[in-house]
């Protein structure tokens, strides 16, 4: 295998770029005829065949394009239908076909493709195309965030009472789950923050926190591949990325915390009231 040294993954960077621009008029194209839903968890965890179209032509592509075997793939679809879902050290592409699913359904504006790059366990790049709005999001480890081309950062927000946080409901509505999700944001509303949002889509929400829109995103029970992209988006472009108890990120936990500065996520961390959530990679 060619001996790539740090930062010497443009090719698969720009290639990535291309593929989510390809797979996002896909999604326009298909929002545009009557979609079939289907569930998968619950009876609100909706799945189209556009989701499972557009994953099917991304590693379709990303193959073509690098060879059969010199990559793993992590896909939500592939790993619905049974694929492994374990990160190893071999470069490894994490796939989000349709980020926002419900949203793709209801025509509500933020659809995301989320495509990641690991090597060795680390991100190496993130790229969001939100295609609805029509905004790529990349970021490529040490060359900066950009949305459409222009650069973006974080907010300077430092006070969590001058904040905008995101957060969202997820799909498991037992009453004992729905009860921590809405005590939690009872404790963020009343320290108090300026608004909590919920915009439907993970990787969206993270680019929103990359580019200053809003302070903080924290969520509990997510996948890799919802926050794979957003992720190494977001860091580059400043901002803090940690686990829901404060403690260090790990990608396959299912749990996150991503802000604008450190003093906001971890006031976030303290007023969050966890459940159990499982490991993506225990869960194939
Ligand atoms: C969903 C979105 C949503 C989050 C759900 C995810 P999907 O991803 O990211 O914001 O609340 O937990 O499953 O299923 O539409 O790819």
């Amino acid at each position: 295998m060619e001996n790539h040294t740090e930062a010497s993954w443009q090719m698969e960077y720009d290639f990535a770029v291309e593929v989510a621009r390809k797979a996002g008029e896909e999604i326009r194209k298909a929002g545009e005829s009557e979609i079939k839903i289907m569930t998968k968890s619950s009876t609100v965890d909706l799945v189209t065949k556009t989701d499972e179209r557009v994953e099917k032509i991304i590693i379709g592509s990303l193959k073509q394009k690098f060879g059969e075997d010199a990559h793993s793939f992590i896909g939500e679809e592939s790993v619905a239908k049974g694929e492994p879902c374990i990160l190893t050290d071999k470069p490894t592409w994490i796939i989000d076909p349709v980020d926002g699913t419900t949203n793709f359904v209801h025509g509500f504006p933020f659809v995301a493709v989320s495509i990641a790059f690991a090597v060795n366990k680390q991100l190496e790049f993130g790229v969001v195309y939100s295609c609805l709005e029509d905004k790529m999001y990349k970021a490529s480890k040490g060359k900066g965030a950009f949305c459409n081309d222009e650069p973006i950062q974080v907010s300077d927000v430092k006070d969590i009472h001058r904040s905008i946080i995101i957060s969202e409901h997820g799909t498991d509505r037992s009453p004992d789950k729905v009860n921590k999700i809405f005590s939690t944001m009872q404790k963020i509303l009343c320290i108090p923050v300026h608004g909590i949002r919920s915009p439907g889509s993970a990787a969206v929400n993270m680019c929103l926190v990359a580019s200053g829109s809003a302070d903080a995103y924290y969520h509990m029970g997510i996948h890799c591949w919802d926050m794979a992209g957003g992720a190494a988006i977001v860091t580059e472009a400043g901002g803090v990325i940690m686990d829901i108890s404060g403690g260090t990120f790990d990608l396959m936990s299912r749990r996150l915390i991503v802000a604008s500065s450190r003093v906001i996520a971890e006031r976030i961390a303290k007023a969050i009231t966890e459940f159990p959530v499982g490991r993506d990679d225990t869960e194939a």
